[in-house]
């Protein structure tokens, strides 16, 4: 297996210990996973600015926020001067996408667009030209802890034969489900970076865990 980027996303951590867990993410990991809800995009709340302030201040590697809310481009200053490095917009929540994502890089970030599981990797085909990397949702988002969608693989498969064509910079990041049991299969059909919630901070020793995605 390839060496892949991981992205623990700390909805999984300790919150009580958030300290401990920022530091083994920042020991291990590659990115620091950051899952925004709002309770109207996706059926969930998650965290807001003072915990995205408290990890930021407490990161040592690169912070990435994964924006499952309404109207993204609200926050993206806001995001910047805590130290958010990547920002992802959801497709299905953006009615003027172009605009949103040459927005984020304007300002300076990386910028992925989300693809919710019924959401066609086709429709991607003009944006991917421009975006730093497409996050694949391969759960239905809202809460962590849920099982691997099995057609999302042929799904990463069909995008990274459209990244090829259109924009071989593109990362292909898949978030939701993934495992020591399915990372193989994620990697072969092409991705890039997965994002592990419970299959990291559910394990008996998370640094191990993460190096096993990594394929180090
Ligand atoms: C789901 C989030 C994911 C999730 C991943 O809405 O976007 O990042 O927290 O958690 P696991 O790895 O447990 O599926
Ligand atoms: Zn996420």
């Amino acid at each position: 297996m390839k060496r892949m980027i991981v992205a623990p996303s700390m909805l999984a951590a300790d919150f009580a210990n958030l300290a401990k867990d920022i530091d083994l993410v920042n020991a291990y990991a590659d990115i620091i996973h950051l899952d925004i809800m709002d309770g109207v995009f996706v059926p969930n709340i998650s965290y807001g600015t003072p915990l995205v302030e408290t990890i930021c201040k407490r990161a040592t590697i690169p912070v990435e926020a994964h924006l499952m809310i309404v109207e993204p481009q609200k926050f993206f200053e806001l995001y910047r001067s805590l130290g958010v490095g990547s920002i992802s917009v959801h497709y299905e929540a953006c009615n003027h996408l172009d605009r949103t994502i040459k927005r984020i890089k304007e300002l300076g970030m990386k910028a992925g667009v989300a693809i919710n599981p019924h959401t066609s990797v086709k429709l991607l085909e003009d944006v991917v030209r421009f975006s730093d990397y497409i996050l694949i949702m391969s759960v239905n988002p809202g809460y962590g802890g849920q099982k691997y969608i099995p057609y999302c693989t042929e799904k990463i498969a069909e995008l990274k034969k459209l990244i090829e064509k259109n924009n071989p910079d593109c990362l292909i990041e898949v978030d939701g489900g993934v495992t020591a049991g399915n990372i193989g299969e994620i990697a072969d059909a092409g991705a890039d970076v997965v994002v592990a919630g419970s299959a990291v901070f559910g394990a008996e020793d998370p640094g191990k865990a993460i190096k096993k995605l990594q394929g180090v």
